[in-house]
């Protein structure tokens, strides 16, 4: 198996993961349960995070399409496009899902506007990532191509004007100032992130114990904001670098899994009681210590991988 087959098993996730999670989230609000509504939250937040690998290993089913004659590469730069949008809106409506869950735990409710915004926005991630995955099973399949610039299309035939990821990979790829600007705030991003995390982490491992964790929770929205604006630039360094830079890098590959455990363990410190009930003084239950010293291995793992993708592997 390779990362191309990963690519046809994970693209199924965002659109049915997305359809799954509007049902569960209308019917929540039908019912008028704060429970399905969570779950909702939940499941729309994992598939932000399951998005990122989808998008990444599309690059590899191009890769391994390369030398395809009957594929045409504008049909993919097509899909790339759509795919990129759909991703920037999924990963917005995944921010302020957790957002929600987030706000629940200072505010014991739901803000209705919160919730509101996630509907809307979860209902045009779905619509955009089905947009996306249509244009994406054309590419093999032109018995079923309906899009107006796909329909007719030949292998040779070429978009009228360049897709948006290509403008913008090229752009990160020829500007000057592009890598180095992304990489600042890629920094500064990752600087955000670890410091909430250690100190959110440490406490769970019981360490400055005089804190209660409600107090720590409050920096939660700063590490979130560093994981996003990581989540941007690290994109922008995907479609800048040339199709084989990441995709045929082990480390990078581990960096991905490691992004998804870690993102998914943060979840932790916004779902469950355990941590939240933790006043001054309180020693924390095995469970967040595990958590927390998981998260930091994690995270400290991601950030290994991110540095040593000029050393094994061709990256730089
Ligand atoms: C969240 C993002 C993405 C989603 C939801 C998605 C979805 C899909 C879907 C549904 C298919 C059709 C599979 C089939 O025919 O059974 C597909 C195929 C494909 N996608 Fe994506 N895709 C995404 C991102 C990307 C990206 C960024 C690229 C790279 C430029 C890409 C490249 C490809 C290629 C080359 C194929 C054809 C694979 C083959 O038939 O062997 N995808 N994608």
């Amino acid at each position: 198996m390779n990362l191309a087959h990963l690519h046809l098993l994970l693209n199924h996730f965002p659109t049915i993961g997305m359809m799954v999670g509007l049902v569960v989230l209308i019917m929540a609000i039908a019912a008028k349960s704060d429970d399905l509504k969570r779950a909702s939250l939940v499941i729309f937040f994992f598939i932000a995070l399951l998005s990122i690998p989808t998008f990444a290993t599309g690059t590899a089913a191009q890769l391994a399409l390369a030398r395809t004659p009957e594929v045409s590469t504008a049909m993919i730069q097509t899909h790339e496009t759509a795919a990129l949008v759909a991703l920037g809106v999924m990963e917005l409506t995944g921010a302020l899902a957790w957002l929600a869950l987030w706000q629940y735990r200072r505010l014991s409710r739901l803000p209705q506007a919160t919730l509101m915004a996630v509907l809307l926005l979860g209902l045009a991630t779905f619509g955009l990532m089905t947009r996306a995955a249509n244009i994406g099973g054309e590419i093999r399949h032109p018995e079923i191509r309906t899009s107006p610039n796909l329909s007719g299309a030949t292998v040779e035939s070429a978009p009228a004007k360049p897709p948006l990821a290509r403008v913008i990979g090229d752009g990160m790829a020829n500007l000057k100032w592009g890598w180095p600007a992304s990489e600042t705030v890629h920094f500064i991003g990752l600087s955000l992130l670890l410091g909430v995390v250690l100190l959110v982490d440490l406490r769970m491992l019981g360490f400055m114990k005089g804190i209660p964790f409600s107090t720590l929770h409050r920096l939660l929205p700063w590490g979130v904001l560093g994981f996003g604006v990581n989540v941007v630039t690290g994109i922008l360094f995907f479609i800048g670098a040339p199709q084989d830079f990441y995709v045929t890098n082990t480390v990078f590959i581990w960096k991905l899994a490691l992004i998804l455990v870690a993102g998914a363990n943060a979840l932790y410190f916004t779902v469950f009681e355990q941590a939240w009930v933790l006043g001054a003084g309180d020693t924390p239950p095995m469970a967040a210590k595990v958590a927390a010293a998981s998260g930091i291995l994690m995270w400290v793992g991601v950030i290994f991988c991110g540095q040593m993708l000029p050393f094994f592997g061709h990256s730089f």
